[in-house]
């Protein structure tokens, strides 16, 4: 039998999602006894002590089936002052992306998303033989006009991240609240999906909106928040969707029964209360940050400012996969950003201090005496123009 010939049509030239490179591997090939990994935007600190000991008392019912999410919901409405049953949760934020997509994608159906936006929106629609309508950016961020402008009666959704991946950049209030008056004025109401992944982060800028506060006036969108980047919980895949009831009965007639672990509800849960490891993950986000950001400017590096938890720089002459294996044979991974349509640039986690002292030490090493030279033949050709 050819199997190639029994795979699905839409599915068939499907380019896996490129996951970041793993420690253990990367400590083989290069004969390393330690490595830094700051390559998928996990949280330095790990997950908080509550939510490692719910996990570890949700160890002795691990043989039953979960019993159902209705407690993590009633948790996560609770904390967010919405209904549970405007809560759908998800093995991560991506299965909620696809379960999305499965609920609402017809073949053929058009979904609008940006240049350089995070890849699993596009990977969702050929998923279902929809169609991606990529809309020109503003910068390297979402222009959220031109979006607004690629929306027609084809369109069944919209997808927003807020801030993007890899860019770091967000949208404000304004140009939120502006997009959405453009798609009711003209009497569209496509599927809205709003993508909060580093919601905490972001949540520091004052013109940030959280557009969960939308959802009573939009009844059609849905915003996706995330427990594995600042609670720390990646392994352990949670996310949930905030939407309208309606929305919400749809996407559970589609969810997988038991998606979600008991170890990961436990784990939820727990960290849903855990302020104090929010605000310490935060604190130590934002002096990491800033100590990065010092290290680039000094060494002439440019860099977009981010409201997520990561960092995207430039590279300058060099390309971003020649920048990631020169650190990667250091032992430090950060991604590569060639799949957005970013080659001349590469992303980095903020990580713990000693792991950013670490990398930018590595990176002026390679990059410093890169844009060392460009600025000083900058500066011959200025001196020769005199
Ligand atoms: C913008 C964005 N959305 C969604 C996700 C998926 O997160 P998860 O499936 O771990 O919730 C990520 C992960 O990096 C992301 O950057």
């Amino acid at each position: 039998m050819n199997l190639k010939k029994s795979v699905r049509r839409s599915v068939g030239n499907f380019a896996p999602y490129v996951a970041g490179r793993d420690i253990e591997s990367v400590k083989k090939e290069y004969g390393l006894k330690s490595v830094v990994k700051l390559a998928s935007n996990e949280n330095p600190l790990g997950a908080g002590m509550a939510a490692v000991e719910a996990v570890r008392k949700s160890a002795a019912g691990i043989f039953r089936y979960p019993d159902g999410d209705s407690a993590l919901r009633r948790a996560a409405a609770k904390k967010l002052g919405i209904g549970p049953q405007n809560i759908v949760a998800g093995a991560g934020s991506d299965e909620l992306i696809e379960i999305i997509a499965k609920t609402f994608f017809e073949p053929g159906d058009e979904i609008v998303v940006s240049k350089h936006a995070f890849i699993r929106y596009k990977m969702a629609a050929e998923l279902m033989s929809a169609k991606a309508i990529v809309a020109p950016t503003s910068g390297l961020g979402h222009d959220l006009e031109a979006m607004a402008k690629a929306v027609t009666r084809r369109t069944k959704a919209v997808f927003i991240a807020n801030p993007n991946n890899p860019t770091g950049t967000y949208n404000t209030r304004f140009e939120f609240e502006r997009f959405m008056k453009n798609l009711k004025r003209r009497e569209l109401s496509p599927i809205l999906v709003v993508d909060e992944a580093y919601f905490e982060y972001a949540a520091d800028f004052p013109d940030y909106p959280d557009a969960s506060k939308y959802i009573p006036r939009y009844p059609n969108l849905v915003v996706l928040r995330t427990f594995s980047k600042i609670h720390g919980l990646a392994g352990l895949r949670l996310g949930i969707a905030l939407c309208s009831r309606e929305v919400a009965s749809e996407m559970n007639r589609v969810r997988p029964p038991f998606n979600v672990s008991s170890a990961a509800q436990a784990a939820g849960i727990a960290a849903l209360s855990d302020d104090k490891h929010v605000a310490d993950s935060l604190a130590l986000f934002k002096s990491g940050r800033d100590f990065i950001y010092r290290g680039l400017k000094s060494a002439g590096i440019k860099f977009l400012k981010t409201a997520g938890n990561f960092i995207l720089i430039e590279t300058g002459r060099l390309t971003g996969s020649e920048i990631f294996r020169a650190l990667l044979k250091k032992g430090l991974i950060v991604r590569a950003t060639d799949e957005y349509d970013l080659p001349k640039h590469f992303r980095v986690t903020v990580g713990l201090p000693s792991e950013n002292k670490f990398f930018v030490r590595e990176i002026k090493k390679i990059m410093g005496k890169e844009s060392a030279r460009s600025v000083a033949s900058a500066r011959t050709r200025r001196d020769s123009n005199k």
